[in-house]
This record gives C-alpha cells, structure tokens and sequence, in this order.
C-alpha cells in the first residue's frame, strides 16, 4: 500500500478526491454517500456546478464524520468583489450544510487577471473568511505564474497559498506551475485527471496498465499521485470508475513508466473559456 495522504504545512490532504463537475441530484447525493463509503475523504465542488446541496446531503448520508472529509468548493468569477464572495460562500455553507469547507478556491481569475487591486480585495475576503472559521485553507484555480506569484506575495503568513487547481493529466505538461507548488510549498490538484475519458484509449497507458494488471485510467491517476505535491480528483459519476479509482495505491510505477508518461504531453489543454488567463505570463 502506497501513501494515500499528501502532506502540505502540517495538514493532511487525502490526494484522490472526488470531482463533481455534472454530478446533480440524486446521482450526485448517493455517488458522494458512495465515494465516501468506499474510503474517498476528498471531495471537489464549486458554485458553479449547481450540485452543493446534492454534495452536502452526499456527506451526511455517508457513514463518516463531517471532520473526516476534505470539502472543496470555489468562487465563481462573478462573485470576486469582496461583499459577492463573503455573501455567495455563506451561501454555499448554507447548501453543503456545513459550518465551514476545508479549502475555497477562487475558481477561475477572470478580470483579476490584469487588476493586481482587484486581485488583493478578493485575497483579503478570503483571508476574512479564514479568519471566522469558515475557510479551513485558502486556493485558487487556473492562474497564470503571474498570478500566483501576485497571490503569494499578497497572502500573510497565517493564511497562506494552500491549494492551486489546474488541468493536469499525460497530454498537458504543467512544469511552470507545479515546479512553482513545490517551490512554495502547496498542493497541486489535477483536474480533468483523465482527460475527460482520452486517457482510456491511450496505446502507452494501455500497455503500462497490462504490465500492472490495472487499466489506462488507473496508470493515469498512479502517474499523478506518484508526483510529490500532487493530487488529483477525477470525476465518476458510475459506482464502478469510483470504485475503480480508489486502486492506485497498491502498485508503482518506475522511474521509466514514469517518463514515458511524462513524454506523452504535447500541450492538449481541454477547458480554456474566453475569461481565462493569459497562461504564458510568468
Ligand atoms: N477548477 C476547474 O476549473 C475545473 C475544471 C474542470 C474540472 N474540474 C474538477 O475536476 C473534476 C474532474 O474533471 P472532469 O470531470 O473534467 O474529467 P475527468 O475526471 O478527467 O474525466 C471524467 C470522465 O472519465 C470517466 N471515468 C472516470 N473514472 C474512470 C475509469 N476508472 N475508467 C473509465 N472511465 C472513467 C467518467 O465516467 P463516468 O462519469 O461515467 O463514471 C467521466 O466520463 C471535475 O468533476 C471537477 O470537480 C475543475
């Protein structure tokens, strides 16, 4: 058995978590009551996806403490201002059911990018948050190297960068980023893990997986668990993949497998809307 907790500043953070994106209803209150039944403690929400309460009513049907689950959720881009993200996090406390989320994300930059003033007010409503007890961890999610760098140097001491979430999987190479958590000393979530699904048919995963007796879905999370900082959070919204996802942690691969999948990126990013960064910016 191979470690399932990363260690960011003293917290323990459970590196396979649950992505929600499309999760709505009663699928998503009994895959969450599911996932968490069969060992996930890690769930990923967001304002956006119009699921918290579905989440929230996941995390008290399941057999496990509030305290035990790793809760995410994130600001969507209109609610920045500092009144928007004090008033739409109390709201999302309200729909999860909960007094406070482990780590709130803001979910993408959008006009922060470019409005360093801008950026500092939203940082410092985070910061309001965390110091009310609300907010466990402060994140953000698809910033630029720019924008992290503004982030760290803003954030004080006793609510640090935690958590940065960004698509990362075999075909987008993110060097510039997670070599940037690693040197600051916070979480990388990798998000669309599988590609959306493109990892499956991938000949390499494929053929790594055989060699392991595990599938390309399987040597595509064991890839990203294996990198140190690193954790990541693929969506299922079937019992089987949920179930499926949890065995990555009873195998590795070798320093050769590893690069093999390493050589596989080729700059193939899948979620990039018109509001997000300039990704380049360093
Ligand atoms: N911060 C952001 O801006 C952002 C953006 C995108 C995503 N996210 C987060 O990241 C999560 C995951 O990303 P994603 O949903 O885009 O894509 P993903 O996790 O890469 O892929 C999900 C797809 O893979 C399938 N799948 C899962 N496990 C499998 C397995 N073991 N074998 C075969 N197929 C499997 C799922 O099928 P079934 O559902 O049918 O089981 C689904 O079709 C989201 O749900 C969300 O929480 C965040």
């Amino acid at each position: 058995m191979t470690d399932t907790i990363q260690n960011i500043r003293g917290r323990a953070v459970p590196m396979l978590g649950l992505g929600t994106y499309k999760l709505t209803g009663q699928a998503c209150r009994e895959g969450v009551a599911h996932a968490l039944t069969m060992g996930y403690r890690h769930i990923d929400t967001a304002q956006m996806y119009k699921n918290e309460a579905d989440v929230g009513a996941g995390i008290a049907d399941a057999p496990v403490a509030r305290e035990d689950v790793f809760l995410t959720t994130k600001v969507w881009h209109t609610n920045l201002s500092p009144e928007d993200v004090r008033r739409s996090t109390e709201e999302s406390l309200q729909r999860l059911d909960t007094d406070y989320v482990d780590l709130l994300l803001i979910h993408w930059p959008a006009h922060l990018d470019g409005d360093h003033d801008a950026l500092r007010s939203t940082l410092d409503a985070f910061v309001a948050l965390h110091e009310a007890g609300h907010v466990r961890h402060i994140g953000v999610s698809n910033f630029s190297i720019r924008l992290l760098n503004q982030t760290v140097d803003h954030l004080p001491a006793e609510a640090p960068l935690f958590a940065h979430q960004a698509e990362y999987h075999p075909f987008l190479a993110q060097e510039a980023v997670l070599r940037h958590a690693r040197e600051h000393d916070y979480l990388f979530t990798a998000y669309s893990p599988l590609a959306q699904g493109d990892a499956l048919r991938n000949d390499t995963l494929q053929s790594i997986g055989d060699r392991h007796g595990k599938t390309a879905a399987q040597v595509t999370l064991r890839w990203l668990l294996q990198q140190p900082q690193v954790s990541a959070i693929p969506k299922a919204g079937s019992a089987s993949h949920r179930i499926a996802n949890l065995g990555v942690f009873d195998f590795a691969l070798s320093d050769d497998e590893m690069t093999a999948i390493h050589n596989l990126g080729r700059g193939e990013r899948r979620i990039d809307p018109a509001f997000a960064p300039a990704w380049s910016t360093t």
